[in-house]
């Protein structure tokens, strides 16, 4: 179970670069019908306004920032809520990073009480991921949210 795995790989390493490029790797490996699988961290900018900045991932290269608000991830966000999104065609203000995504799931990631992030994984088949995938994976993100904070906590 991908959860497990992560506990495993990420257990005691407070490296938060070490532990989301695992972490990509292994969602990326564990779950069929997918073209990417990845980290967005949340950058706060008073001046410049709240962005998402990519952080590792596996698939093709990326868009680096998503204004908070914008696209599936910057919803998630700016909502506080996950994303399933079975055709991303449908979602207003999609980012196509890979013209081959047709569905989406994003899910928020959390420290010490605040947003810091996002996973995102896209697929190549329109209503790839179901409820059963999105309640697998917010047991794999809650994994990864006791890591991000042992990284900003240096525990
Ligand atoms: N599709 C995303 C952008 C990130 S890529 O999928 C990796 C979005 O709309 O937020």
């Amino acid at each position: 179970m991908l959860a497990r795995e992560l506990e495993a790989l990420t257990d005691g390493e407070f490296d938060l670069i070490a532990n989301l490029s695992n972490a990509s790797a292994a969602v990326y490996q564990s779950l069929d019908d997918i073209n990417w699988a990845g980290f967005y961290a949340l950058r706060r900018d008073a001046l410049r306004g709240d962005v998402l900045v990519l952080r590792p991932f596996q698939g093709k290269p990326a868009c680096i920032r998503i204004p908070v608000g914008k696209g599936v991830c910057g919803t998630a966000v700016l909502k506080d809520e996950a994303q399933l999104v079975p055709d991303v065609h449908e979602f207003p203000g999609h980012i196509a990073c890979d013209s081959a995504s047709n569905s989406e799931i994003v899910i928020p990631l959390h420290a010490n009480g605040e947003i810091v992030g996002v996973l995102d994984i896209d697929s190549p088949t329109v209503g790839r991921f179901t409820e059963e995938d999105l309640n697998g994976l917010k047991l794999s993100a809650e994994v990864l949210e006791r890591a991000w904070e042992r990284s900003l906590n240096k525990t």
